[in-house]
C-alpha cells in the first residue's frame, strides 16, 4: 500500500524533435516479477544494487523490468544500467559500454564519497542523472527538506527573550557548532576557529570540541541529530553554523534545513547558489557576504544586541501564516514533491527510475543525451577564509588526481579496454605526476 501511488513524468515527442513535455500523471504500481510472456519489457539493470529488484514496474504508458541480476548484462532487452554514485568503483563496471544501452547516475552525496565523479569526463559516460543539482533529469536538491510544514511550524521554536536569557543567564554562546567529520574538503572548521576569536560558539561536536554535551545526547550521535530533544536544544541557540563538508553548486543538506525548522538562524558556507531555496531573502546569513571571519561576527554581535533586526530573519516563523514563505520557486518544488506521495526518505530512486523507463519506452534516439558538469558541479575546494587554492588541503591533490582518473576511465571505456585495478592506479598517478591531465 504506501508506495502504490505515485506521480510522474510522461513524455512525448513533437515535430520529429524529441521534445519533452512533463505532464503528472498517477501510476499504478506492479509488483510483479518477470516472465516468459513478458519479452518485450526492457529491463533496467541497478549495477550497484540500490532501487529496485526483480520488479515489473509502470510508470505512465512505460513499463520496465528492474533489477539487480548481472545476468542481465548480455541480455539483448537490456536498454539502461544504473549505478549509485558512492558505490561506483572502477575495478567493477560493465564489461563494455554499448551505445545501445544508457547509463544512469544516481548520486546524492558530495564528491567525498567517490571524487572521480566530479570530473567532466566521468560524467560524459553518463547519459541520464539524478543528483543534487537543479540541472539534474531528476534534481534531489531539496531530499534533506521534508515539508513545508516543517518550515514554517513552530513546535521547536524559542522566543528571542528566551534565547538571550539562555545568553546571559545561563551562559550559552550565541552561536551552535556541532560537527564530527573534521576533515573537509571545504575545510569549515578553519573559518570556525578564526571566527570563534570574535564571537562565543558553543562547540558540542568532536571538532574544535569546547562543550560538553548532556548525556542523553551521548548516545548514538547520528540518531540523536533528528531526534525531538535534540532539536529543542538547537533551537535554544540564536545562531546555527551549518557548513557543508563540499563546496557544490545545490549540494544543500539538513546542515541548512534543521536550524532553519528548529528557528536558529543558519550561518551559511555550501552551495553557492543555496539562496535560490532559501524560504525568504533573509533567512541564512552567508559567510560568503562578508570579507573576514571578524566583519562577519561584528554583523553577528549587531544580531544579538538588537531583537528586531534579529527576528528579520525568522519571517517563515514570525509572519502571518500566508506570508512566511516569499520564494515561489522554493514553494513550487514543494508542492510538486509533496505530489509524488508519499515521501519518505530512501524512495527517491523510484522517480529515476521511472524517468530512465519513460526515455526507453520514447525512445529519444533522435538526441544524444549526455550528463556533464552542470549536473555535478563542485569546483576546486578553496579557502573558505581566503577564497584561495591551498596547498594545504590534501582534497586538492585528490582532486587533481581524480582529474587523471576520469581521463583514464574514459578512454578505457570509450576503447572497450578492460581495467586492470593496479595498472590503471599506475597510468593515472604517472599522468598525475607528467601534469598530463
Ligand atoms: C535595530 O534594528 C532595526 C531594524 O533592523 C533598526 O531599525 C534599529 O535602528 C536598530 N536599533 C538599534 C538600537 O540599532
Ligand atoms: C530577494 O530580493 C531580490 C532583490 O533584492 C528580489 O528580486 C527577490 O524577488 C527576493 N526574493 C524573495 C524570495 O523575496
Ligand atoms: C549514451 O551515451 C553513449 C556514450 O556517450 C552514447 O553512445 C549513446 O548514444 C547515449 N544514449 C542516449 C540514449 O543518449
Ligand atoms: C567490447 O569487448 C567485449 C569483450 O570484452 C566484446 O564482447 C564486445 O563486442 C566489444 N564491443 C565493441 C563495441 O567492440
Amino acid at each position: 500500500m504506501p508506495r502504490k501511488l505515485r506521480i510522474m513524468f510522461a513524455t512525448a515527442t513533437t515535430l520529429g524533435l524529441c521534445i519533452i513535455i512533463f505532464q503528472l500523471r498517477l501510476i499504478l504500481y506492479d509488483r510483479t516479477r518477470l516472465s516468459s510472456s513478458d519479452d518485450d519489457i526492457p529491463v533496467v539493470l541497478w549495477w550497484t544494487p540500490f532501487g529496485n529488484n526483480n520488479l515489473v514496474k509502470t510508470c505512465g504508458n512505460a513499463k520496465c523490468y528492474f533489477t539487480h541480476n548481472r545476468a542481465f548484462e548480455n541480455n539483448i532487452r537490456l536498454k539502461s544500467i544504473l549505478f549509485y554514485g558512492s558505490n561506483l568503483h572502477i575495478h567493477d563496471l560493465p564489461n563494455w559500454r554499448s551505445s545501445s544501452v544508457s547509463w544512469g547516475l544516481l548520486h546524492e552525496e558530495s564528491p567525498r564519497n567517490n571524487p572521480i565523479l566530479i570530473h567532466e569526463k566521468t560524467l560524459n559516460l553518463f547519459n541520464y542523472s539524478s543528483t543534487f543539482s537543479r540541472f539534474s533529469d531528476v534534481p534531489l536538491t531539496l531530499l534533506d527538506l521534508f515539508s513545508l510544514k516543517d518550515l514554517i511550524g513552530k513546535s521547536y521554536y524559542v522566543s528571542t527573550k528566551e534565547k538571550s536569557a539562555l545568553i546571559h543567564a545561563k551562559n550559552y554562546a550565541p552561536v551552535l557548532y556541532i560537527q564530527s567529520d573534521c576533515d573537509t574538503a571545504s575545510d569549515r572548521d578553519r573559518y570556525v576557529l578564526e571566527l570563534m576569536k570574535y564571537i562565543r560558539i558553543d562547540s558540542y561536536g568532536t571538532c574544535i570540541n569546547n562543550a560538553r554535551l548532556e548525556d542523553r545526547f551521548k548516545n548514538n550521535y547520528f540518531d540523536i541529530l533528528n531526534n525531538r530533544e535534540f532539536l529543542s536544544f538547537v533551537a535554544k541557540y540564536k545562531f546555527t553554523i551549518a557548513f557543508e563538508n563540499a563546496i557544490c553548486n545545490d549540494y544543500i543538506t539538513e546542515k541548512l534545513w534543521r536550524p532553519l525548522i528548529v528557528g536558529s538562524v543558519p550561518i551559511y558556507y555550501g552551495s553557492p547558489s543555496f539562496k535560490d531555496w532559501l524560504p525568504n531573502n533573509k533567512s541564512a546569513i552567508s559567510i560568503l557576504d562578508f570579507t573576514s571571519p571578524k566583519a562577519l561576527s561584528d554583523f553577528l554581535h549587531k544580531l544579538v544586541k538588537n531583537d528586531s533586526a534579529y527576528e528579520e530573519y525568522l519571517a517563515h516563523k514570525l509572519n502571518k501564516r500566508e506570508y512566511r514563505v516569499t520564494n515561489s520557486a522554493l514553494l513550487r518544488a514543494l508542492e510538486r514533491r509533496s505530489m509524488t506521495l508519499p515521501y519518505e526518505f530512501g524512495n527517491y530512486m523510484e522517480e529515476f527510475e521511472c524517468f530512465i523507463c519513460e526515455q526507453i519506452q520514447n525512445n529519444c534516439e533522435s538526441k544524444i543525451r549526455k550528463v556533464t558538469r552542470k549536473q555535478y558541479d563542485c569546483p576546486l575546494p578553496r579557502d573558505p577564509i581566503t577564497g584561495g587554492i591551498s596547498k594545504r588541503n590534501w582534497w586538492i591533490d585528490q582532486w587533481n588526481i581524480e582529474k587523471c582518473g576520469a581521463k583514464l576511465l574514459a578512454h578505457y571505456i570509450t576503447n572497450n579496454i578492460s581495467i586492470n585495478t593496479k595498472h590503471f592506479n599506475e597510468q593515472k598517478m604517472n599522468m598525475y605526476d607528467n601534469n598530463e591531465c
